[in-house]
């Protein structure tokens, strides 16, 4: 097993290990760095975590209107907080599966790692305190996002291995990655296949691609903001298919591993 590296910031997280098991005793100190963030009581956070999902769902136009080029504003602008509190809820709320896919990160990742649309930045800590990984640079385009995770890291003190980014034009970026992580977004974006086509461009010939997506708007209406469209999918597995070769791992998670396919005939 690989030396884990133990958080060493001043604040009280001092012996807090940013591991699986740390991370199922409660999501990496979860419930009180955010309500220090969102400076709510953990009553009110209590409350905000239970009606988050609703409360999401309710700021978005609905399927009907929303116009695809105004969706990368609905993440940065739009949803504020609402994604934070939503995200946490599901973290904690279904830990178990969550641990599963840090499981899979721990296996995959390396050397310079992307997490994409990384949200709260539970994957995003637990990558930058494996050995093996040199950076990891957490790309989002919510503001709030993107301050909490840098909070975050730094009370871990593991500012210096994680950087913040809004896009993947920020020039402080590596031109190419060892890892991608992209997880719980495909789903968000308007053209999911382009944003495989920039990870394939991305990523360097060995690396590895952890990927998940959910093309479903719920069995009750409660994700309207995930795009579904059938020819939309359509286009997206043929890239995925034509672009990337599935890596075998044993976690029994809807999260795949990808390799790059070598290019040439097949
Ligand atoms: C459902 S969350 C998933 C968060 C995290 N990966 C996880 O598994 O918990 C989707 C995230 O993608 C971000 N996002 C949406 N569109 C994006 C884009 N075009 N570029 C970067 N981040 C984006 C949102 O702000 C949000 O944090």
């Amino acid at each position: 097993m690989p030396e884990l590296i133990r958080a060493d910031s001043a604040s009280h997280r001092r012996d807090a290990a940013i591991d699986v098991d740390q991370f199922l005793c409660d999501g990496f100190a979860l419930r009180e760095q955010l309500a220090d963030f969102l400076e709510l009581t953990p009553a009110v956070l209590e409350q905000r975590l239970g009606a988050s999902c609703s409360d999401l769902a309710a700021l978005h136009p609905g399927a009907v209107d929303f116009d695809p080029l105004r969706v990368g504003a609905f993440y940065e602008e739009t949803v504020g907080t609402g994604h934070l509190l939503e995200l946490a809820a599901w973290h904690l709320g279904s830990a178990d599966y969550i641990a599963d896919t840090l499981r899979l990160q721990a296996r995959c990742a390396v050397g310079q790692v992307l997490d994409f649309g990384g949200g709260i930045g539970s994957h995003a800590l637990a990558a930058a305190a494996l050995p093996a990984v040199e950076q990891v640079w957490f790309v989002d385009l919510n503001p709030h996002n993107r301050a909490f995770v840098a909070e975050r890291a730094a009370r871990f003190g593991l500012s210096e291995r994680l950087q913040v980014c809004r896009d993947l034009h920020d020039p402080s970026l590596p031109s190419r990655f060892d890892t991608v992580v992209c997880l719980d977004v495909l789903e968000h974006l308007p053209d999911p296949a382009a944003q495989l086509v920039d990870f394939a461009a991305r990523m360097e010939p060995g690396a590895t691609a952890l990927l998940n997506w959910y093309f479903f708007k719920g069995f009750q209406g409660e994700y309207p903001f995930h795009f579904d469209e059938p020819a939309l999918v359509e286009r997206f597995f043929e890239t995925l298919q034509d672009r990337f070769l599935e890596v075998f791992h044993p976690f029994l998670i809807t999260t795949r591993a990808y390799r790059l396919r070598p290019a040439g005939p097949r």
